[in-house]
This record gives C-alpha cells, structure tokens and sequence, in this order.
C-alpha cells in the first residue's frame, strides 16, 4: 500500500502546546507531535504505539478536528482540510471519526443509551425521527447489543458494553476511518478479545479503515497491517506489522519489543534498554530525541536530528538504522 492510493495522508503535521507560567507568562512549549507524516490506505489498520504521553491521543485527535494543528497538512482523498471553509472541513471530517479512550467519558450519564445514539443523527441529518430510532436499532444489533439497550443508562451496562455503545455511536454518521484509541484498556482478556473480534468484523461490514492507538503491542501485532512506532512526538519507526515485530530496526521499536514476553528463542535481558523516563517534552535535547536512552548512542546522535529515511522495508528515523540490534541471550 502507498501514499498514492491513501485516503488519509498527513505531512509534517506540529501540535505545540504553552506553557504558561505566573501572569499569563510563556515559559515554553510542549511539542506534543513534531513533524508527524503518515498516510492510511483504504480497509487498512495503522496501529500507532509509543509509551504515555508520546503524542498518540494528540495526533487522534488532530486528525479529527478536536485539537487545532500548529502546523502541517492533513488530506483526506487529496482534499486538504485546513484550506477548507469550516462548513466544508466539517462535512469532510464527519468522513472521520475518533473513539474515546474513555468511552463513558463520552456518553452523557443522565442519558438513555438510545438517546446517545440517536443525538449525532439529530445535530448532523434531516432524518424523520421514525427512520433515526430504526438506524439506533440498526446500529446496535449490528455492534452485538440488543435492541432493548436503548433503554438502559451507561451505568446499567459492563465496560464492554460501555466500548460497543461508543463504537455505535460512531458509527451512526457512516464514517469511512475511525480512529480507536486505547479501544481495549481497561478490559478483560476475555471481554478484549471479542471486542477485537467486533472491530474486524464491523470493518467488513461498514467498509472501514482504523487508526488503531494502543499501548498493547501484542494486540496490536493481531489486528495492524502496518505499525507506526512514535516516540516523544514524532514516528520513528513505520513499517508492516510482521517486518516491525520480526526485524525492528530502530533502537526504540527494539527496545519496545524487548519488553514483549517471547514463547521461544534467544531474548533480550530484561533490565536492559528502556530504563528511566522519556526527557521532558518541553525540553527535548538537540539531536536525537531518544539520545539518552540509547545504548548505540555516538557523538552524531548528540548533534543532528535524524531524518527519515528506508531502511529495509522501514522507514526510520535513526542515524545507525539497520546496523544495530539488540544484544540477546538464550533464555535459561
Ligand atoms: N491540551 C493540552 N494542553 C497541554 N499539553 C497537552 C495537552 N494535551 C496533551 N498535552 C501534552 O502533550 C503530550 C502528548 O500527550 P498525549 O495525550 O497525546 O499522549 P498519549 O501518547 O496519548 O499518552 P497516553 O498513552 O498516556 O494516552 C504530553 O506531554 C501531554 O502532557
Ligand atoms: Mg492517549
């Protein structure tokens, strides 16, 4: 898949958020993503992993419209969105739809679920109620909840439920690319697995393609075509999942692994790599921003930012791609 056929693609897109000292005073800025470039083709499922605070959510909800991009272009089947009247980018994005980390944040507690459901089709369509409630109906049974749902409360339903109804609600305005983030935290291994299940089936079904936001790299590896591996605001790492999981080439995407349990063959130790925390975002270091907590960090990494570049079937975004991997041990 390229970025020629892609119906979502996104070109050095920066959110920088203020900080704001005493007085109204900017001390700084959080630069939540730093040139993030993607492109997602039609039925495909982009996973997007990095640990808390990488800028996963941020980039989710930029694409949707929630958060303002300081700069960069976002295309949707080649239409630039920003270039757009706020009526037009409006009709584009409804194309595009973002499910909530938290699900229940998003529906309205005072409120039956049909309510919820029914609420997009009352803002965005001229429907007739009759032909809303028969599309609530619709939607729920195909989301596996029965139709008498619409009567219950969220706090009347499981958080698997509470994850269906989310989906549902999404689902209402006939999205062509939904964005799930984190959609199976929180869940029973069990409860996760149907869940998984529900996102390929309904993909089929309504024709979709995901951003599928996780920090769950075995999940990720099961349901992603391609995984994008960010790193405090940018993609370090992008390639088909099998080439991401069986031969990482950046030092991060190895180190991410490392901490994956293997069932067979050589392992990385435990306790090395990723020790520590991410540097501050608002005070990211010249060069390299994994520098320090790189093993194969050399003078270079201190000094440039690397650009992108193929390595392999990856593109990576490291100086010594391709010619470092991690050290192993047999297991004992
Ligand atoms: N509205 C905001 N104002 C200021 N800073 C923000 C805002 N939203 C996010 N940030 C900061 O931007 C960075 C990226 O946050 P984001 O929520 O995108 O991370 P994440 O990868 O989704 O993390 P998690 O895995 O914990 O959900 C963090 O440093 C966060 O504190
Ligand atoms: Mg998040």
């Amino acid at each position: 898949m390229s970025a020629a056929d892609s119906i979502l693609s996104v070109h050095d897109l920066m959110v920088r958020f203020p900080i704001a000292g005493p007085f109204g005073r900017r001390l700084g800025e959080i630069r939540a993503l730093d040139g993030v470039s993607l492109h997602l083709s039609q039925g495909e499922i982009l996973g997007l992993v990095g640990e808390s605070g990488c800028g996963k959510s941020t980039l989710g909800k930029t694409l949707m419209g929630i958060q303002k991009p300081t700069s960069g272009s976002i295309l949707l089947d080649g239409n630039e969105i920003a270039g757009q009247s706020p009526r037009a980018a409006r009709a584009l994005r409804r194309r595009l739809q973002y499910a909530y980390q938290d699900p229940g944040a998003s529906l309205d507690p005072r409120w039956k679920i049909g309510k919820s459901l029914e609420e997009p089709l009352v803002i965005h369509t001229d429907l007739p109620r009759a032909e809303r409630l028969r599309k609530v109906t619709e939607i729920l049974v195909s989301v596996g909840l029965p139709a008498g749902h619409a009567n219950l409360f969220p706090h009347e339903i499981s958080g698997g439920q509470q994850r269906r109804v989310g989906l549902a609600r999404i689902l209402m305005l006939n999205p062509d690319i939904v964005i799930l983030d984190e959609p199976t935290a929180g869940l029973d291994v069990s409860v996760q697995a149907a869940v998984l299940r529900l996102f390929r089936d309904l993909r089929e079904t309504f024709d979709l393609s995901y951003i599928f936001i996780s920090h769950d790299l075995s999940v990720v590896r099961l349901m992603c075509h391609r995984i994008a591996v960010m790193y405090l605001g940018r993609i370090v790492e992008i390639g088909s999942a099998d080439d991401i999981m069986d031969a990482p080439k950046h030092p991060y995407t190895q180190s991410l692994l490392a901490a994956l349990p293997k069932v067979n063959g050589p392992r990385v130790t435990e306790n090395f790599w990723l020790e520590g925390e991410p540097p501050d975002a608002a005070r990211l270091p010249p060069g390299c921003r994994f520098q320090g907590r790189c093993p194969h960090v050399q003078p270079i990494c201190r000094a440039e930012d690397p650009a992108e570049r193929k390595v392999g079937s990856q593109i990576v975004a490291c100086h010594f791609a391709g010619s470092v991997t991690p050290p192993t041990k047999d297991r004992t």
